[in-house]
């Protein structure tokens, strides 16, 4: 009932602001919306999951997925790497991060030209789910990512052609591992930078899912209790004050993520979130539940409105 009398409200004030030329944060924005007249500003891809590891097959089917979008006539402006860049750093020794991080660059030094730009994930912290790393280690936690990845700050945002972007960092420390979660602090710096930027549609991106539908599909529901298990580990804990930010905020159009290795797409409230898959697939191992490795080409328009691609670069099992 409550969830009825939403939408018929959001389409009361849709057909409102309609009937005033205005539809802000309220028009599901797709690529099938104003084709003849919208303009495109900018296209970025979206890189999510690589975890490039130590056996080489990381780093030869990144190089091979960093060929492939290199090669488009129509290349991105941008690589958006959406987080969990290496393995995993939070379970290995000193010597062991070292070599994913030695390996990753290398793998970018040798088939990418295009610029890019980093999220955090959980696999690239070190050391939050070791007993073996001491804390007190300068590169511990987050900081040896910021130094290789040169990030002055895990939040941080810009502009790019008329749409403001927003890179969030999800990862927040949760007794020996993590939760997806900002925190008031990063909420605050996302609430003053949005009305900050109020004037331009604005494309969000995470690791961690701020609303996901495919999160639902870990575990089994039915010998679980009966109960649909949607863990903080899986999806943004604090997703309701995005929500609400966004509800303020109506410039925000889209939010991107990884993280699950699955594609979606969860429209709500006039915000379209993208989950996108892995560059890695299941870890190198093929498609993760139907989702297949690949990458996310994404255009933004003038009118605030986007289209996604979701491309397989040709991972194959033969190699
Ligand atoms: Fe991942």
């Amino acid at each position: 009932m409550e969830l009825q009398t939403t939408r018929r409200d959001l389409l009361k004030k849709a057909t409102l602001a309609g009937a005033i030329g205005l539809l802000p944060g309220l028009a599901l924005a797709d690529g099938k919306k104003g084709k003849s007249t919208r303009k495109r500003l900018v296209r970025i891809a979206h890189f999510t999951d690589a975890h490039v590891n130590s056996t080489g097959a990381g780093s030869k089917w990144l190089g091979k997925a960093l060929e492939h979008v290199n090669s488009i006539a129509d290349a991105p402006s941008t690589i958006l790497f959406g987080g969990d860049m290496v393995f995993d750093g939070t379970m290995v020794s000193k010597d062991q991060m070292a070599a994913q991080w030695v390996e990753f660059h290398a793998t970018l030094r040798n088939n990418n030209s295009i610029p890019v730009k980093y999220c955090l994930g959980n696999h690239d912290i070190w050391g939050w789910g070791s007993t073996q790393v001491d804390p007190r280690e300068p590169e511990y936690g987050k900081q040896w990512a910021r130094d290789t990845l040169q990030m002055d700050h895990t939040h941080y945002s810009y502009d790019e052609s008329g749409w403001h972007f927003i890179v969030l960092d999800s990862i927040s420390k949760f007794r020996h591992g993590y939760i997806g979660k900002l925190g008031s602090e990063q909420l605050d710096w996302l609430d003053r930078d949005l009305a900050a930027h109020a004037d331009k549609p604005t494309f969000i991106m995470s690791h961690i899912p701020l609303l996901s539908a495919c999160t639902t599909f870990f575990g089994n529901s039915e010998v679980d209790g009966n109960k649909w298990h949607v863990p903080g580990t899986l999806m943004h804990i604090d997703a309701r004050h995005t929500k609400d930010l966004f509800l303020k905020h109506p410039n925000v159009k889209l939010c991107v993520s990884g993280h699950i290795h699955m594609v979606d797409r969860v429209d709500y409230n006039g915000v379209s979130y993208l989950c996108d898959g892995a560059v890695s697939g299941n870890w190198w191992k093929g498609n993760f539940q139907e989702t297949p490795p690949g990458y996310s080409l994404i255009d933004l328009y003038d009118d605030g409105t986007w289209k996604r691609d979701y491309i397989k670069y040709g991972w194959t099992a033969e190699g």
